[in-house]
């Protein structure tokens, strides 16, 4: 793969200046050292999309969305990177140079791009395989579960076959090596086993990881192919299996559909499932905007994701009792998150495949989408028997509870309803809601950010960990502006090696920019912009301050962590030779602490 030459692309951002191509999309508005505007990538109401003039980059504080003006215009124009690179040139009258080589660049991106083709290659097979004789009873079986012919092409699914090696020896006649096979997840290869006693060598074995299986590949929001489901044709264990995670596909990064989610445009919510089989059978019913999570719980990184699709989240999971609790640890992820969030509560304990084959997309759309609150407190009527006068008072505590963080007009339909259930009236509610104090991590606060939602730590050494990350971030962010003297960071106080990793290459010479461009995905280089953009401070002046004050911190923290490990070894450790030595560490960590600055 080639490049553009680094100076050219410089010379091209340097004349198509961010602030002036994102207006001609975005109406700005200078505030601070910074632009701010309604994001265009998610649905807001105010605005928390900014552009950084100094740096020139764009970021979304409640999306994430980030990069530099070619990013822009690849995320607004939906380009790859060279289309976007063509727009501005022509825009800028700069001649496209020829493409250069680069190896470095080059490493880095041919695992990943072999990986993805050897996924591609793989669903395009288990896609043919579907309408051949191999694929018969995955087809069935597909059919039997009520889908078209149509939907079948349009989640590509597919079948594998249940011979030991069909796809891997297919794989291998394309030229994708063995070890590549089992990098992707693709082929199980067993070790060579040598001779034992009571067995003979064996040689290396290797077979398909999907046999006899309907195929349901997972493709992201850029069309690439990250890995696959595959489901058994009937009843048996286990009824999934899904890719583990591999260097290109993260269960807990992405979402089922996603590809289809990009096409979607003006939607109002996402739907997130939590079976392949639920997205696929909505969507054939013509429900838009569905996906699902990829067989694990709901993590702070999909919300984020969805959010980028739609400005609300629906969660529609199974209306039983493990789904109902996944709904209740879902709304807590999303809260946190800071994202709307409402529930489709299915009836009988269906899932969302049942029920729309069973009450249709009519019935569907007539489901209530029910806030967290409303969500919660059904659940909570479940539990409680409301025909003894004990039940009715906990059930009204309980309730009022959940209603307490919201504003007087919010409440007043929930204290309308609950005092009709319960038969206490409006006045002892309301003074039952004044004598319950708000949760303080509910309790509204002006300095919180509601951008960075950030989970409580629970121990002192989570805290002690979130400080010292919060740090090396606050660090990098200050270290990337160029403007603080040169031995004011140093290597060593980048502990997490991914901001080590970042700082050798500003260090080196890489600017922001090209940094942030190569970055390897969305994710990634959304999390780059975030650590990358100015940081909030005045002049040179206080950010030499604010960097004096993240490096002493981190070094105390950091000694103070040490300190905890050596007080946890010692509570167990017998040994005196190795006790002694702990000691002495303690004890100079203490006497510099004390000296510190
Ligand atoms: P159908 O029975 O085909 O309708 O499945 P479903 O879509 O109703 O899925 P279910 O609610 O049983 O499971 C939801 C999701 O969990 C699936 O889409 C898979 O991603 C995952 N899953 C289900 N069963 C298994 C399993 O046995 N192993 C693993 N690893 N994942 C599973
Ligand atoms: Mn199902």
């Amino acid at each position: 793969m080639a490049r553009f030459p680094a100076a050219w692309l410089d010379t091209l951002r340097e004349r198509s200046d961010i602030v002036q191509i994102v207006s001609g999309y975005v109406s700005l508005k200078k505030n601070g050292k910074k632009y701010w505007g309604l994001c265009p990538f998610h649905g807001e109401k105010t605005a928390s999309f900014s552009v950084d003039e100094e740096k020139q980059l764009y970021y979304c504080f409640g999306c994430k969305a980030g990069g530099t003006v070619i990013n822009f215009i690849m995320d607004m124009e939906r380009l790859t990177f060279p289309e976007a690179v063509e727009l501005l040139a022509e825009r800028a009258h700069m001649p496209v140079p020829e493409m250069e080589r680069d190896e470095e660049y080059e490493r880095r991106r041919t695992q990943r791009d072999r990986l993805l083709s050897a996924n591609r290659e793989a669903a395009r097979f288990y896609h043919q395989t579907l309408f051949s004789p191999a694929g018969e009873a995955s087809l069935a079986y597909l059919k039997k579960r009520g889908l078209s012919d149509g939907i079948i092409r349009r989640f590509g699914l597919g079948a594998a076959p249940s011979e030991w090696d069909a796809l891997t020896r297919h794989m291998l006649e394309q030229g994708f090596t063995l070890e590549e096979l089992r990098l992707s997840g693709l082929t199980v290869v067993k070790e060579a086993e040598n001779a034992t006693e009571d067995q003979p060598a064996r040689p290396r074995r290797s077979f398909d990881m999907f046999r006899n299986r309907a195929i349901f590949p997972i493709i992201d929001q850029y069309g690439n192919v990250l890995g696959f489901g595959g489901r058994i044709l009937g009843k048996g264990e286990p009824k999934y299996l899904n890719t583990a995670d591999t260097p290109v596909f993260n269960k807990r990064k992405g979402v089922f559909a996603a590809n289809l989610l990009r096409k979607e445009r003006h939607l109002d919510h996402v739907i997130l499932t939590e079976g392949y089989m639920d997205v696929i059978s909505l969507t054939q019913y013509g429900i838009p905007g569905v996906c699902a999570t990829l067989g694990t719980a709901l993590t702070g990184e999909q919300a984020q994701l969805l959010r980028r699709f739609a400005p609300e989240v629906y969660l529609a999971y199974d209306g039983d009792s493990a789904g109902q609790h996944a709904i209740l640890r879902g709304l807590k992820i999303m809260e946190e998150e800071g994202i709307p969030v409402r529930v489709l509560d299915f009836p009988d304990g269906l899932d969302p495949d049942e029920f729309i084959r069973r009450d249709g997309a009519e019935g569907f759309r007539k489901l209530p989408a029910l806030s967290s609150e409303s969500y919660r407190i059904r659940r909570l009527r479940d539990t409680m028997d409301l025909s003894t006068e004990e039940g009715r008072v906990a059930y009204a505590r309980e309730c009022i509870k959940i209603i307490a963080p919201l504003d007087p007009v919010a409440r007043e339909g929930y204290l309308k309803d609950l005092s009709v259930q319960t038969g206490f009236s409006r006045e002892v509610l309301l003074a039952q809601l004044n004598l319950t104090p708000l949760p303080v991590s509910e309790a509204p606060s002006p300095n919180r950010r509601p951008d960075f939602p950030k989970k409580k730590p629970e121990t002192a050494n989570e805290i002690l960990r979130d400080e010292i990350t919060k740090a090396q971030e606050t660090l990098l962010g200050l270290y990337a502006t160029g403007l603080l003297p040169e031995d004011l960071v140093l290597e060593e106080d980048f502990r997490d090696s991914e901001l080590k990793f970042i700082y050798q290459d500003l260090r080196s010479g890489t600017s922001v920019s090209s940094l942030i461009e190569q970055a390897p995905d969305e994710e990634s280089r959304s999390r780059l912009t975030g650590l990358l953009i100015s940081p909030h401070a005045e002049g040179t002046d206080e950010m030499i301050r604010m960097a004096q004050e993240c490096a002493r911190s981190i070094r105390k923290a950091t000694a103070k962590q040490r300190m905890a490990d050596i007080q946890a070894e010692m509570a167990v450790c017998q040994d005196p030779d190795r006790r002694r030595t702990l000691l002495a560490e303690f004890q100079d960590l203490v006497s510099r602490s004390q000296l510190g600055p």
